[in-house]
């Protein structure tokens, strides 16, 4: 049983080399016959509120094979914290836009012994209606998963890529992981997949495997240096699942992928100027990873 994650997709109803890269990545993730896609998020370019570059992203992964699950990022929804990119705050309104498209932004499926799980994690310490029904979800799983092995996905990674980050921006805050953890402490977790980073790192927290995805649309050259040793390529995860309940994630590529850096992509230049960002008002991490002066 194999499961292919795929994350940051970022796509754009202007077209451009985001989209050039999921329709080559489709076309091999569908030779790869997983039993399952998820999309970790970002499948918009940058503006949660652009119903058009949803619209691209839905019929570009309409020719995946097998059966897919999409999880929100920041740019589908917007994100909690005190500085969101564009002021783009998470909303009820979004996340309701969101699941019009994509359908439930949690949810479990079950494969062979396995459980799968997503969850949103722009929802983590925003204080919407919908992050407690989350929470109360959340709290039923452990006895509706029944002891199964669990692969865990949501769009920022669980636990902070590094000391210092600004919590929210770069990892689910930490009132919010702390009760998380009381909750997978009662999950037999394998592996824990985000995306949002662009980046493919394998790292372990508290024991357990916790795997950042590449993205397939454009990199951020620099984040090895600011997240630890990490991988900035484009690219897809296969996690391979083995009879006795053990995961093993894989990074994978086709190799005619076009990697562009995040400020050259003229899809995001002309998103970033149509939502009226000026770049000087950018957190200096997020100015720093966008390598933008
Ligand atoms: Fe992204
Ligand atoms: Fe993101």
């Amino acid at each position: 049983m194999k499961i292919v994650q795929i994350t940051d997709t970022h796509n754009s109803a202007h077209g451009g080399i985001s989209n050039e890269n999921l329709v080559k990545m489709i076309e091999f993730v569908n030779e790869l016959e997983p039993d399952l896609v998820v999309h970790t998020g970002d499948v918009s370019i940058l503006d949660p509120d652009n119903e058009a570059d949803r619209a691209t992203a839905a019929r570009l992964l309409g020719e995946l094979k097998a059966p897919l699950r999409v999880l929100p990022g920041n740019h589908d929804i917007g994100e909690p914290g005190e500085a969101p990119i564009g002021g783009a705050g998470v909303t009820s309104a979004r996340v309701a836009a969101f699941r019009a498209v994509f359908g439930d932004d949690r949810w479990v499926e079950y494969i062979g012994g396995f459980s799968v799980v997503g969850f949103n994690s722009e929802l983590m310490s925003s204080g919407l209606p919908e992050e407690e029904e989350q929470w109360a979800w959340l709290e039923s799983l452990p006895a509706q998963l029944e002891g199964r092995p669990t692969i865990i996905f949501c769009h920022k990674p669980v636990h902070a890529p590094a000391p210092g980050l600004p919590a929210s921006t770069y990892s689910i805050a930490p009132q919010s992981l702390d009760r998380l953890r009381s909750i997978v402490d009662n999950i037999d977790v394998q592996a824990f997949g985000s995306g949002h980073l662009h980046r493919w790192a394998l790292e372990f927290h508290d024991g357990v495997q916790s795997i950042s995805a590449p993205s397939t649309a454009f990199v951020y050259p620099g984040v090895e240096g600011q997240f630890g040793p990490s991988l900035s390529q484009l690219g897809i995860v296969e996690y391979q699942l083995t009879e006795d309940g053990g995961v093993t994630p894989f990074f994978r590529a086709r190799p005619d992928l076009a990697e562009h850096y995040a400020v050259n992509v003229d899809t995001l230049r002309l998103a970033l100027e149509e939502m009226g960002i000026d770049m000087s008002t950018l957190d200096i991490t997020v100015r720093d990873v966008l390598r933008i002066a």
